[in-house]
C-alpha cells in the first residue's frame, strides 16, 4: 500500500495484510490492514507501527516521504502486537533514544513486551504534545480495549487517531469509507465491534459521552485497521452508540450443532415459526458459521436460541465453545431458549440454560428436549417455544 497524504503533512504509511484469515481466533476473510500515520511537522511524528514482519514495508513507505531517521517522536496508542510488533525495528532504524509517547499503562505494558528499554514517555489524559504547527491531544481510553489503549487527536486537522476503535478487518487499497461498498464496510465494522469491543460497551458509551462533552470537532477518524471515516464520522459514532446500547430488536439467532440432524430439524422448525411470527430469524450451524460471524449476528438480536445434542452426558463441544465465547463478550438484553435431542441421558438443554442464565438472558421456559428423532409432539413443542420467544420480543 503506497503512502497517502490524508491531510496537509499527514500521511497514511501503514500496510495491508491481504492473506490473514485468522486473527487470534477472529475470522478475517477480507484480510486486514495495520495502519500507521506520519505527521511531518517541526517534530516529525509517527503514530503507531505495524505487526512484526511488515516493518520493511512501513519503513519503505516512510522513506518515500522522509528519511525515517528524521522521525523525532513515536506515539504508541496501543500495545497489542499488531501495532507495536514493528516498534523494535523502527526504533533501531530511527534511534532508540527517541521518545515513545504512550499512556501510563502503555509505559508498563510496552516495557513488558519489549525489554530493550525504549525511551517511553507516559502522557496524562488530555495532555497535549506540540509538534510544531500542529498539536496532538491524548485521550486515555482504558479498556477500549486494553488497559493501555488511548486515542490521539490532531487538533489543527480535526483527525482522531482511534487505535482499534472504529476499526474493521477489511483489506482494501482504498483508504476512505466513501470509496468502498457501504454495506460491506458497516458489516465489517459491526463484526469488529461485536468481537473485540462488545464487553466494553458501558465504557464506550462513557467515552463517546466524554468526547462529546469535550466538544472535539472530528472531521476524520483514522483507526488502526481498515478504512478511514471521512464521509460522515458521526455515522460510525452513532453506530457505536447503538451497538453499545444493545437495544433488543425483533431478531433471533438460532445457534446449533447436530449429530444426526435431529437438533437441526428442531432448529429449522423454530426458525420457520419465528419467521411466521414476524421475527427476523437466522439458523447458524456452528460448524458452518465461524464463531465471530455468529457473535456479529448476536450483537443486535433480541433473542438467542441455542441447540445441542447431548454427547457423553454433556454439551456438544462446539456448543461449549460458542457459549464460552459469547459469555466472555457479555451480550445484554437478550431473551434466551434452549433445545436439543438426546439418546439416553439428555443433559444438554439444562446445561445450555445454566449458561444462558449466567449471561443474564431472560429464559422463556425450560426448553425443549427430544429423545432421538423429533416427531409431531416434538415439533409442536418447538413451535410453542418459538412463539414464546416471539412474544417476548419487541414489535418492530
Ligand atoms: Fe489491533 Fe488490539 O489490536
Amino acid at each position: 500500500m503506497k503512502p497517502l497524504e490524508i491531510a496537509p503533512g499527514v500521511y497514511s504509511v501503514g500496510v495491508i495484510d491481504w492473506n490473514i484469515r485468522d486473527f487470534h481466533g477472529y475470522s478475517t476473510y477480507l484480510g486486514t490492514t495495520y495502519n500507521a500515520f506520519l505527521i511531518v511537522d517541526e517534530k516529525v511524528t509517527l503514530i503507531d507501527t505495524v505487526k512484526k514482519g511488515f516493518e520493511d514495508e512501513l519503513l519503505e513507505n516512510i522513506n518515500q516521504i522522509i528519511d525515517p531517521k528524521k522521525i523525532d517522536y513515536v506515539v504508541s496508542n496501543h500495545t497489542e502486537m499488531d501495532h507495536s510488533g514493528g516498534l523494535p525495528r523502527v526504533m533501531h532504524k530511527i534511534g532508540e533514544d527517541k521518545p515513545v509517547f504512550c499512556s501510563k499503562m502503555g509505559q508498563k505494558n510496552l516495557s513488558k513486551h519489549f525489554r530493550q528499554g525504549f525511551n517511553l514517555q507516559a502522557v496524562d489524559n488530555l495532555s497535549e504534545l506540540n509538534i510544531g504547527k500542529k498539536t496532538l491531544t491524548f485521550l486515555e481510553t482504558r479498556m477500549v480495549h486494553w488497559p493501555d489503549s488511548m486515542f490521539s487527536y490532531l487538533k489543527e486537522d480535526r483527525i482522531l487517531f482511534s487505535s482499534d476503535g472504529f476499526g474493521q478487518h477489511y483489506a482494501t487499497l482504498e483508504r476512505f469509507d466513501d470509496q468502498v461498498d457501504e454495506g460491506d464496510l458497516m458489516y465489517q465494522a459491526k463484526k469488529y465491534y461485536a468481537n473485540i469491543l462488545l464487553l466494553y460497551s458501558p465504557l464506550i458509551l462513557k467515552l463517546i459521552g466524554k468526547v462529546q462533552e469535550l466538544g472535539l470537532e472530528i472531521e476524520m477518524i483514522c483507526p488502526d485497521h481498515g478504512v478511514f471515516w471521512r464521509k460522515d464520522p458521526g455515522k460510525i459514532i452513532q453506530a457505536y452508540v447503538d451497538w453499545a446500547e444493545q437495544k433488543p430488536k425483533r431478531k433471533a439467532v438460532v445457534i446449533y450443532d447436530t449429530m444426526w440432524h435431529s437438533t437441526e430439524q428442531m432448529a429449522e422448525k423454530i426458525v420457520d415459526i419465528l419467521g411466521e411470527e414476524g421475527v427476523r430469524a437466522k439458523p447458524m450451524h456452528i460448524r458452518s458459521c465461524h464463531r465471530s460471524e455468529i457473535i456479529t449476528e448476536v450483537l443486535d438480536a433480541g433473542a438467542v436460541l441455542v441447540g445441542s445434542p447431548t454427547l457423553n452426558n454433556g454439551l456438544f463441544p462446539t456448543v461449549s465453545d460458542i457459549l464460552t465465547y459469547m459469555k466472555g463478550l457479555k451480550p445484554k438484553n437478550k431473551v434466551g431458549a434452549a433445545f436439543g435431542s438426546y439418546g439416553w441421558s439428555g443433559e444438554a438443554v439444562k446445561l445450555i440454560n445454566r449458561e444462558l442464565e449466567a449471561m443474564g438472558f431472560n429464559l422463556v421456559d425450560e426448553g425443549v428436549r427430544v429423545q432421538y428423532v423429533p416427531d409431531g409432539d416434538a415439533f409442536e413443542a418447538c413451535e410453542s417455544l418459538a412463539k414464546k420467544v416471539a412474544a417476548a420480543l419487541p414489535a418492530e
